[in-house]
């Protein structure tokens, strides 16, 4: 019986035009000192993502080590609850080291192998990119610097445990709103620093042609899974509507691709709205955001008239970005896909369902993308499908969960002490009680 991994390919994916633009957007707007290295990268991805023995080095550390493929499962209790369609849920919590991060880590680490590179840098906001790249790293024996906001190792602290532990050397970076875009910042500089020595294995979809490029195309690997579990579970159907959150946007554009040239399925992201879109609190590149230059790619930006990059907020870590990627851009101006708010009472009101409803305990950024999936289903008939990709798992959000629980007057972890029902009635609200 085939795993789904056998037929894993990436050369039919669309590419975006030879200065890495898609469309208005994309593009590598870079200094001049890393104009060689992109160069080689650039190259180097070409070669790699068609070369069979490459793919199949990568298809065989999937499927021993991550685990993969990752079951796409029905939720009954989440579908009976939102009332309308059936929702399935891409297990990507259930990956080595508990997201869908280290499909990209593993990919780039194998190919800063192949271009000869001896020591890695990344960045990392929840953790799990940070985490991923320390395991990947360990796995293939490279060393290993994350850069990580100092606002985000104290919300994200085990997985700053756990990368020590795997043999990475996390760096505090304590400039501007000390949370993800400061890291991204931070690891860019170190690159300048050493081009050639170093490789930067950027964690999503966004910066310079090619990293948008290369980390959907390792991410496309949910994707690729999900449509045929897709036609397998629904007698041959895919489902009416995909589902996933979108900070960069890997594990979205990872999800979405395989599925763009269905045209009747539609695309659906769940940026983080924070506070409300209508605050100044909040994540919302696409949604709320215009057109700007972030870490060398051309996309939507949180910024004000004057192109200065504005805070931002969201309860994620992983979703706190001012920018998003190049290629969702170019899908929302096309209007091929939509992305969506979500607030953070509304993930943590999605986040908790999911916890009593399916013994599942999400990421708090995949319950962004539970929560508009619940939203959607309840909505459609029961004839449709959403699927959503829970993109990781709670474990590294227990602090945060607890925190927005207390400044709720809830300090117990039992749920009911919130006031809430063990049991929601069908069709009831998913807002926090
Ligand atoms: C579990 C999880 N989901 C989603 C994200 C957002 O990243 P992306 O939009 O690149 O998938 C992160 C980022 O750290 C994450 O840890």
């Amino acid at each position: 019986m085939t795993d789904h991994l056998d037929t894993f390919r990436l050369d039919a994916a669309p590419m975006p035009d030879a200065h890495g633009r898609f469309g208005d957007y994309g593009g590598s707007w870079i200094p001049e000192v890393l104009v060689p290295v992109a160069g080689r990268i650039v190259e180097g991805w070409s070669a790699a993502r068609t070369d069979p023995a490459f793919l199949q080095e990568f298809v065989g550390m999937c499927r021993s080590f991550v685990g993969r493929p990752t079951p796409l499962q029905v939720a009954p209790r989440l579908t009976a609850h939102a009332g309308g369609a059936q929702l399935l849920l891409k297990r990507e919590d259930l990956a080595h080291t508990g997201a869908h991060k280290i499909n990209n880590a593993l990919g780039q680490v194998l190919l800063a192998r192949r271009l000869g590179v001896k020591r890695v840098i990344a960045e990392t906001g929840a953790g799990q990119h940070g985490v991923a790249t320390a395991t990947a790293c360990a796995l293939l024996d490279m060393p290993c610097v994350v850069y990580m906001g100092s606002h985000d190792i104290e919300r994200q602290h085990p997985n700053v445990l756990r990368m020590e532990l795997l043999g990475a050397e996390v760096r505090p970076v304590d400039e501007g709103q000390r949370t993800l875009t400061d890291a991204v910042s931070a690891a860019i500089r170190d690159w300048v620093a050493d081009p050639d020595g170093t490789y930067y294995l950027l964690g999503s979809a966004v910066g310079m042609h090619p990293f948008p490029t290369m980390v959907r195309d390792l991410q496309s690997v949910i994707g690729h899974e999900a449509r045929a579990q897709s036609l397998e579970l629904l007698g041959g159907e895919l489902p009416s509507v995909v589902v996933a959150c979108v900070g960069g946007g890997s594990n979205a554009i990872g999800t979405f691709m395989p599925f763009a040239g269905d045209g009747a399925v539609e695309l659906r992201g769940a940026e983080a709205a924070g506070d409300g879109i209508d605050t100044p609190r909040h994540s919302a590149s696409v949604a709320a955001g215009s057109i700007g230059v972030l870490h060398g790619a051309r996309t939507m930006l949180i910024q004000d008239d004057d192109g200065q990059v504005l805070p931002t907020h969201s309860i994620s870590a992983g979703l706190d970005y001012p920018g998003v990627g190049p290629e969702h851009a170019q899908l929302a101006a096309t209007g091929r896909a939509t992305y969506t708010g979500v607030t953070d009472d509304e993930a943590m009101a999605a986040l908790q369902l999911t916890c009593r409803l399916e013994g599942i305990i999400p990421a708090v950024e995949s319950a962004h993308a539970i929560s508009l999936a619940l939203d959607i289903a309840a909505g459609r008939p029961a004839s449709d499908t959403v699927l959503v990709t829970v993109s990781g798992r709670g474990d590294k959000d227990l602090a945060t969960i607890m925190q927005y629980r207390a400044a709720h007057g809830v300090t117990s972890m039992n749920f009911a002490d919130a006031g809430d029902d063990h049991h929601p009635a069908p069709g009831a609200p998913h807002v926090y009680a």
